[in-house]
C-alpha cells in the first residue's frame, strides 16, 4: 500500500510527465503542419475537397506512402477530416476553419506558418547549445530561410486586417496620414519583409521607408513591395538602427515587434526620436508581457514569450559582447524606462484590445 508521503510526489511526477508528453505531441503535430504547408498539401486539400490519399499524392507530385501516413496523422489530430476509417478508400478534406488557419495567409486565424519557427530552431540548435556555454550570439541567418518567412507570415494577417484600426487610436496621427495634399512620411524600423509598410501604403496616401539589418529579409521585402505595385511609395534599405539615423523628417516612426530584438534598444530609440519631423511621434507594437513574473503561469501567451526568448530573440540580439536585448518578456515599465532614457517626454499605452500585443505611443 502506498502511503500519503510517496503518493504525492508520484502524482506530481505523473502530472509533470503528462505535460511533457503533451508538449512532445504538439511538437510532432507542428512538424506535420510544416510538411502540409511546405509541400502544398493543405492548399491541394482546400482546392480539391473529398480527395483520396492516392489522388492527393499524385496531384502534389508526392510519394503515395508518405502522403497516406501524413494524412493519417492529420486525421487523428483533427487537422484534416477523413470520410471513413479505411485509409485506402477514405476521402479527405479540410475541417471547418481549416482554410482560415492553414491556407489563407491573410486570415486573422492563419497560423500554419507557426510551424516554420521550430523548423528554423532545429537548424540553429547546435549553435544555441554552444552559445549557452560561450555567451555568444546566434545571428538570424543561422536560423535559415524558415526564420525570416515564419516571423513575417505570423504578423502579416494583423497588419492586413488591423493596422489601420491601431493607427485610429491616435486621431491626430490618423488625420495626418490621410492628408493627400501633403503626404505623410513613415519610417518602419526593423521592417521585416514589408507587410506593415504594404498595409500602410494600401490604407493611406503615404510614403514608407522600411529599414532592416538583415539583408535576406530586405530582399524579400523588396520582392513583396514590387509584387504589390508599390515601389513608387515604399523603399526598403539595409540599415542597422543602432547606428546613426539613416534619414529624418518622418511624421511617424514605427517599431513593430522588433524593439525587443535589438542589441541596443536604447540607441535604437534615440535613433527613432531623431528621425521625427516636428509634431511626429513613435508607434511601438510589442509583446503583451505581464507586469511581473507569475510562475507557473497558465496563460499560453506568457508561456510562449518566456520560452521563446532564450531560443530566438535573446541570441539573435546578442550581436556584440555588450549587447543588451530586452527579449520578448518586455514589460511596460521597462519600455517606459528605455523611452524616458532616450529623451521621450511621455509613453502612452494605446487603447487597443489584443491578447498578444501591447501598443505604445512615444511622445518626443
Ligand atoms: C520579429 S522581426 C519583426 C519584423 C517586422 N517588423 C514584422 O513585424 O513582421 C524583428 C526584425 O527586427 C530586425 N532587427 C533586429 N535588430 C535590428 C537592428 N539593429 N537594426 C535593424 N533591424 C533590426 C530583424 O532583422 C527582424 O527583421
Amino acid at each position: 500500500m502506498t502511503d500519503q508521503k510517496t503518493a504525492e510526489p508520484q502524482a506530481a511526477a505523473e502530472e509533470l510527465s503528462g505535460r511533457i508528453f503533451t508538449a512532445g505531441v504538439a511538437a510532432a503535430e507542428l512538424y506535420g503542419v510544416y510538411l502540409g504547408l511546405s509541400l502544398g498539401l493543405y492548399r491541394a486539400l482546400a482546392d480539391t475537397p473529398d480527395i483520396t490519399a492516392a489522388d492527393l499524392a499524385d496531384s502534389t507530385g508526392l510519394d503515395r506512402r508518405y502522403t497516406r501516413e501524413w494524412l493519417q496523422g492529420q486525421a487523428v489530430s483533427g487537422f484534416v477530416r477523413a470520410s471513413g476509417p479505411d485509409m485506402a478508400t477514405a476521402t479527405f478534406d479540410l475541417p471547418e476553419g481549416g482554410r482560415e488557419v492553414l491556407v489563407d495567409e491573410v486570415s486573422p486565424y492563419y497560423l500554419a506558418a507557426l510551424s516554420r519557427l521550430p523548423a528554423a530552431l532545429g537548424r540553429a540548435l547546435p549553435q544555441l547549445v554552444s552559445a549557452f556555454r560561450t555567451g555568444a550570439g546566434v545571428p538570424l541567418p543561422e536560423y535559415g530561410p524558415d526564420a525570416v518567412a515564419g516571423q513575417a507570415a505570423l504578423n502579416r494577417p494583423a497588419y492586413h486586417n488591423e493596422l489601420a484600426d491601431w493607427i485610429a487610436t491616435m486621431p491626430d496621427v490618423a488625420a495626418r496620414l490621410t492628408d493627400t495634399a501633403r503626404p505623410a512620411r513613415i519610417a518602419d524600423l526593423g521592417c521585416g519583409t514589408g507587410w506593415a509598410a504594404i498595409a500602410l501604403a494600401t490604407h493611406f496616401p503615404v510614403t514608407v521607408d522600411g529599414f532592416d539589418v538583415d539583408s535576406a529579409t530586405v530582399g524579400e521585402a523588396r520582392l513583396n513591395v514590387a509584387s504589390h505595385g508599390l515601389t513608387d511609395r515604399i523603399t526598403i534599405a539595409v540599415q542597422d538602427l543602432t547606428e546613426p539615423p539613416p534619414a529624418a523628417g518622418y511624421d511617424l516612426v514605427m517599431f513593430l515587434e522588433c524593439l525587443h530584438d535589438m542589441a541596443f534598444p536604447d540607441r535604437a530609440l534615440r535613433t527613432a526620436r531623431s528621425m521625427l519631423a516636428d509634431g511626429g511621434s513613435v508607434f511601438v507594437m510589442e509583446e503583451a508581457a505581464e507586469d511581473a513574473l507569475t510562475a507557473p503561469n497558465d496563460d499560453p501567451v506568457q508561456r510562449f514569450l518566456a520560452n521563446v526568448g532564450p531560443l530566438w530573440c535573446i541570441p539573435q540580439g546578442r550581436t556584440a559582447p555588450d549587447a543588451d536585448p530586452v527579449g520578448p518578456v518586455i514589460r511596460a515599465a521597462r519600455l517606459t524606462d528605455l523611452a524616458t532614457a532616450a529623451g521621450f517626454r511621455r509613453t502612452e499605452i494605446l487603447p487597443v484590445e489584443n491578447p498578444v500585443f501591447r501598443f505604445y505611443r512615444l511622445h518626443p
